[in-house]
């Protein structure tokens, strides 16, 4: 990076003190993660912003509805900022709050309304964390998808209804079906896609009825690029490797793989590797890189070599990190997030009842 920025960045923050706290997610560029002070997935960040009342600014370097979790979980005079106003997440944009209230009207028209929770992943907007905690649902991230959905079958099992019990889980599609195959030992047939652009989402009454989980769809535009093909190869390549990927990559590939987990357990995988192993790992560039250059002791494969970074997360750069810093420093608060009182209360339901579930 351009020295005089660093430069400016380092006096920003040193100015700023203990009046700002810098989140920085894994995916963020190596410039950024320089100045954060601490660094996660986007679980760990949703309790460090939480866990942070002192701070008057919460930066946070990640994407938008990240920022938006760490309003909602902060206190009304603590100001989160969002240094690109334009580091968004595609995939939380595949799920609008008019098409989610749509798609609870004909569950309820189908009769399985009240048979259903709701299970949300965190890449998703704070109007459809609020519907989620509005209906008694929870949110989720990558790292606890396993016990947020057995919560809620529970929940649901213990009311007793006369239909199978059922998810709605939005706005990932792989994360959702993998952890049902993978984790609850659910089968193909026990999920089924909505598409919010169909009637009824494109399914008959009956495929709703007897479905388990009724996933949103929605993906990652990075992920999705992975192929079991990616995974064939590589194992041809370098026998045998290990092969790490993200859970929002398609089921086929989290299939082939040997250790699939969010982007901090990515880290610690690799940081409890053997010296000499070779892995391959499935999720966006920055982190693969980082963690390569952590450990010089490992040989660290990118799963696909023409997979490019998540073009959002890497819309905050140090220019813009500079200048929300500098105008903090000023007296100017610049790109704050503010999500308004009423999801605010509802996501936080929804939000607290995640960083409540056991483990
Ligand atoms: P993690 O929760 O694993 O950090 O994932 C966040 C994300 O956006 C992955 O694409
Ligand atoms: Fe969203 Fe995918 Fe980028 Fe994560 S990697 S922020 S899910 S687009």
């Amino acid at each position: 990076s351009d020295p005089d920025l660093v430069e400016r960045a380092r006096a920003a923050r040193a100015a700023l003190g203990s009046r700002a706290f810098v989140l920085g997610h894994h995916y963020q560029r190596d410039e950024v993660i320089d100045f954060a002070d601490v660094t996660g997935d986007s679980f760990k960040l949703a309790r460090e912003a939480a866990a942070r009342p002192a701070a008057e600014f919460i930066l946070f370097c990640g994407v938008h509805f990240m920022a938006e979790s760490a309003d909602i979980l902060t206190s009304d005079a603590q100001q989160v900022v969002l240094p690109d106003l334009a580091a968004g997440c595609s995939m939380a944009d595949m799920a609008a709050i008019n098409q989610v209230e749509d798609a609870w009207e004909v569950l309820q028209d189908v009769g399985i309304a009240d048979v259903t929770l709701p299970v949300t992943y965190m890449n998703s907007t704070a109007a459809i964390k609020a519907f989620t905690g509005r209906h008694g649902g929870t949110i989720c991230t990558s790292s606890n998808a396993e016990v947020a959905l057995r919560w809620a079958f529970d929940k649901l099992d213990a009311a007793g209804g006369s239909l199978p019990s059922k998810v709605l889980f939005m706005p990932d599609q792989h994360l959702g079906r993998n952890t049902a195959l993978l984790k609850l030992g659910m089968s193909p047939a026990d999920c089924v896609v909505f598409d919010p652009r169909k009637p009824n989402g494109g399914l008959t009454d009956a495929e709703l009825r007897d479905a388990r989980m009724i996933l949103w769809r929605g993906h990652c535009s990075v992920h999705g690029r992975f192929s079991e093909r990616n995974v064939t190869d590589i194992r041809a390549a370098v026998p045998g490797i290990n092969v790490l990927v993200h859970p929002e990559c398609k089921n086929e590939v989290v299939e082939a793989a040997d250790y699939v987990g969010s982007t901090e357990y990515i880290i610690k995988m690799l940081d409890a590797a053997e010296p000499g192993s070779s892995w391959a790992i499935g999720t966006e560039l920055n982190l693969v890189r980082r963690v390569a250059r952590a450990h010089p002791d490992k040989q660290v494969h990118y799963l696909d070599s023409t997979v490019c970074f998540c073009s959002t997360m890497n819309r905050i750069d140090l220019p813009h990190l500079v200048w929300a810093m500098e105008s903090l420093v000023a007296g100017r608060t610049v790109n704050r997030i503010v999500v308004d009182a009423d999801d605010a209360h509802w996501a936080r339901v929804a939000l607290d009842q995640m960083l409540a579930l056991p483990g």
